[in-house]
């Protein structure tokens, strides 16, 4: 993957796009980052960073009403080792994908990325899910998009926030097929650990 675009929209759950966007940095994977107008909000009430520190993450910025941006445009994307991670996905963004409905850049850049068979990743963030959530999942799933939901491994003996959501980070990557220092597989060092059990 040369290229990733990274969508955060008004879900709570903001951290994990700023770890997404660290580790995208760190590995120099180009990204372009869409923060919807929504997520504006959630950022200024939960986010540890502005929202003007998460775009100095990206390598690109992109207005979520610009769509005249080259995103926006199949035949611009159709040659690209290109992906699309939204994190965190808010049930709007997830319902509006799911029918088609292209009311944002973001959107539209799913929308496209789903005619271009270009690979997409959404982190959903609601609980409990309704049925609608879940068929819209489902629905998205059919086609071939990976539903990603915030799910701790907790056999890693995480320590902090932190180590959470790092390795929740790293796990969105390894679906891309990036490597990365943050995702633990699973081996037998975690078995060692229950020997006192
Ligand atoms: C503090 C806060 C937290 C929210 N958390 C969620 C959430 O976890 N999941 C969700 O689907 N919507 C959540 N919302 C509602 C969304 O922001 C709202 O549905 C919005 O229309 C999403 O728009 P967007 O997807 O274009 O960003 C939250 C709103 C606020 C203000």
């Amino acid at each position: 993957m040369d290229e990733v675009v990274v969508g955060i929209t008004g879900a709570s759950g903001i951290i994990y796009g700023i770890a997404l966007l660290r580790i995208l940095k760190d590995l120099r994977i180009k990204t372009h980052l869409i923060i919807s107008k929504n997520a504006e909000k959630v950022i200024t009430l939960e986010a540890p960073i502005p929202k003007v520190e998460m775009e100095e993450l990206a390598t690109e910025i992109h207005d979520p009403q610009d769509y005249s941006s080259p995103l926006a445009s199949g035949s611009c994307i159709s040659t690209k080792k290109i992906g699309l991670i939204i994190v965190p996905c808010s049930m709007k963004t997830l319902a509006a994908i799911a029918h088609g409905y292209s009311d944002n850049l973001l959107t539209r850049v799913a929308d496209v990325f789903i005619k271009e068979k270009k690979p997409i990743i959404l982190v959903p963030r609601e609980t409990p899910f309704s049925g609608i959530h879940l068929e819209n999942m489902l629905k998205l799933a059919n086609y071939n998009i990976t539903i990603l939901p915030p799910i701790h491994a907790f056999y890693t003996k995480p320590k902090t926030i932190d180590d959470l959501v790092n390795q929740f980070a790293g796990k969105i990557l390894i679906s891309f097929g990036i490597s990365n220092d943050f995702h633990q597989q699973w081996n037998d060092d975690f078995l060692n650990d229950f020997d006192h059990i």
